[in-house]
């Protein structure tokens, strides 16, 4: 009884901590993160900072050289967060942010990784028949918020041996220009002449501002047939071992969708 009891409470606190990361998620807000860390005291109304985050930092792309490794890197808001907090804690000079408000800190945190982001990291295609395109899937890439910069999409390209088999039905970003926080989408479907599972990598290659160093980002695509067509000869000789063969591959097809399927809705429970 008290087990049970137990059981909900840890099923209700879950439910409640996961409400919180998704609200403070849609709260956090660069462009304010922005303003916070150029002039910390007096945008976040503690005067007793002895000063910004620029003062000891410059820019923030110093920062983000930092936690991602490069100017342009991509930055997940849980990193920026934990990296900032674990500062925030551990060095002395920055002792002194433990004043921030948890709303301030969050978007500050959002400015740390307000990079060009993509919609997804993986597509995962499955399509029931040899030689059938799939249904569509999208990628949106994102350009940063709390920029000045335009983004420069130099090329988009799907590369890996199986390339071919993934093909763009629509691609709004190749060689566009994207003014900040607007956003540029590639559809892409997958078809293949065999059940053989094929992996590739859409990459979109980029440039901010007047720079010439060119950055990327990619996705990850898979794609895999279900089931194989029915065989074009009739099988010869005994009927069920030509029966039998079919019957194994299209098996072996189906366990490879499910354990495709599985690894999708893994990655999508992830936060
Ligand atoms: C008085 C100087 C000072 C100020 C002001 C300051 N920092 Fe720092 N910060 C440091 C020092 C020193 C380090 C450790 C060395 C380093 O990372 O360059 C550090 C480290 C960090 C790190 C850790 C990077 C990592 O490797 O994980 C982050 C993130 C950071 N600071 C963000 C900020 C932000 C955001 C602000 C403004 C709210 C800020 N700092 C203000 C001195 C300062």
């Amino acid at each position: 009884m008290s087990c049970m009891k137990g059981g909900r409470g840890s099923l209700a606190l879950l439910a409640t901590v996961a409400l919180a990361a998704a609200s403070s998620a849609q709260a956090q807000d660069a462009t304010m993160g922005k303003l916070l860390f150029e002039d910390t005291p007096n945008v976040s109304g503690i005067n007793s900072l002895t000063g910004a985050c620029t003062s000891c930092h410059g820019t923030v792309e110093n920062r983000r050289i930092k936690i991602g490794g490069s100017r342009y890197a991509e930055i997940s808001l849980a990193t920026a967060t934990e990296r900032f907090r674990l500062a925030m804690a551990s060095i002395g000079a920055m002792n002194q942010f433990d004043a921030l408000s948890v709303a301030q800190v969050n978007d500050i945190a959002a400015y740390l990784a307000d990079t060009p982001t993509r919609s997804a990291s993986q597509l995962d295609f499955t399509v029931a028949l040899t030689n059938t395109a799939s249904a569509s899937q999208f990628v949106d890439l994102r350009h940063a918020v709390a920029t000045t910069e335009s983004l420069r999409v130099m090329g988009v390209a799907v590369s890996g041996a199986n390339a071919a088999r993934f093909t763009r039905s629509s691609d709004a970003c190749d060689q566009q220009v994207l003014a900040p926080a607007a956003s540029c989408r590639v559809t892409m479907a997958y078809s293949a002449p065999d059940t053989a599972g094929a992996a590739a990598t859409l990459t979109f290659t980029l440039r901010q501002g007047t720079s010439t160093t060119d950055f990327t980002r990619s996705v990850a695509l898979s794609g895999v047939v279900a089931s194989a067509p029915p065989t074009t000869t009739p099988p010869a000789g005994n009927g069920s071992g030509g029966g039998g063969a079919l019957g194994a591959g299209w098996l072996a097809a189906l366990v490879t969708a499910n354990a495709l399927l599985w690894r999708r809705r893994r990655t999508l429970a992830e936060p």
